[in-house]
């Protein structure tokens, strides 16, 4: 049985007493959208994608146009096999947030756990848990991009590899990679910087305000710094740090990471909104 397969053994099991709930794979409940699901889906799928062009990476744009998902809510089945024939990756659906061990099991193998429900009409600007529209509209668009994908993929080995030998502190550091890259990433181009990370791409208002607000740094990409930064979860960030290329991403990840662990052990965590000796800002118009 293959790793996917396992996984649907268990389908629509119920969970243990305290288990996430994103720790089984189901199948997506497609019949149960309603009407007002659906209508949900293209407000926030014509809003968010409107403001994309000349604020979200090129990469981006491109994927998202060219995956059409604005109609109607994504059968999970039929973007899987786009995605397969793109870069190998598929999502599987969940119903929440999965524990460390499931998600980078899912990463290291290709695929993505998006959650299958969709937030309620009161909730368009924000809700603090991913729930359809962060994972598909966010993430998925970059999963058809082949280095950003294998990216992904190397995360999910790294993190089952920090379980195995790393410690609390190795998983928060890691937690802050993931975060300042995959959900809060900003990539300078030749026009200008643009968005990547799944949690702005996903929200209207930190769209505009990671590219517009003269509130938070914007900082170089430094692997070990983003790695001892704290993040806020239920507000803007106030710091979002720019790669120049998804290759400059997967190069700088690249080595492993053990030492790395080990050398940040005793560092001492900098405040989200801290600038520290050696940080390299980049003004908002950069090119
Ligand atoms: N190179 C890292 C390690 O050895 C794995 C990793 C890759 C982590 C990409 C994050 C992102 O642990
Ligand atoms: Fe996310």
């Amino acid at each position: 049985m293959d790793g996917l397969a396992a996984y649907q053994a268990t389908l629509n099991q119920p969970l243990p007493a305290g288990a996430y709930p994103g720790d089984v794979v189901v199948r997506q409940p497609i019949e149960r959208y309603s009407a007002a699901d659906q209508q949900t889906w293209r407000t926030l799928y014509r809003r968010q994608s409107a403001l994309m062009p000349g604020r979200a990476a090129t990469a981006f744009v491109e994927a998202l146009a060219a995956l059409e998902l604005g109609d109607a809510i994504p059968d999970f089945e039929q973007l899987s096999a786009r995605l397969m024939r793109a870069t190998g990756w598929r999502i599987v659906a969940v119903n929440g947030l999965c524990s460390d061990r499931v998600f980078f099991e899912h990463l290291a193998n290709r695929r993505f756990p998006v959650t299958w429900w969709l937030r309620a009409p009161e909730q368009l600007d924000y809700l603090q848990e991913p729930d359809l529209f962060h994972d598909v509209f966010g993430h998925v668009p970059l999963l058809m991009n082949k280095i950003f994908a294998d990216y992904m993929q190397a995360y999910g080995k790294g993190g089952l590899k920090a379980l195995a030998v790393g410690g609390e502190q190795a998983l928060a550091q890691l937690a802050r990679l993931y975060w300042y890259t995959v959900e809060f990433g900003l990539i300078r181009e030749a026009k200008g910087l643009r968005l990547y990370g799944a949690g702005i791409l996903s929200s209207k208002g930190e769209t505009l305000y990671a590219l517009d607000s003269d509130t938070p740094h914007r900082l170089r990409f430094e692997l070990e710094r983003i790695m001892r930064t704290d993040y806020k979860i239920d507000e803007f960030q106030r710091c979002y740090f720019v790669i120049d290329s998804f290759n400059e991403l997967f190069d700088a990840t690249r080595p492993d990471f053990t030492p790395l662990y080990r050398a940040l052990a005793g560092a001492e965590d900098i405040a989200a909104d801290a600038i520290v000796a050696g940080d390299v800002m980049i003004g908002r118009m950069a090119a």
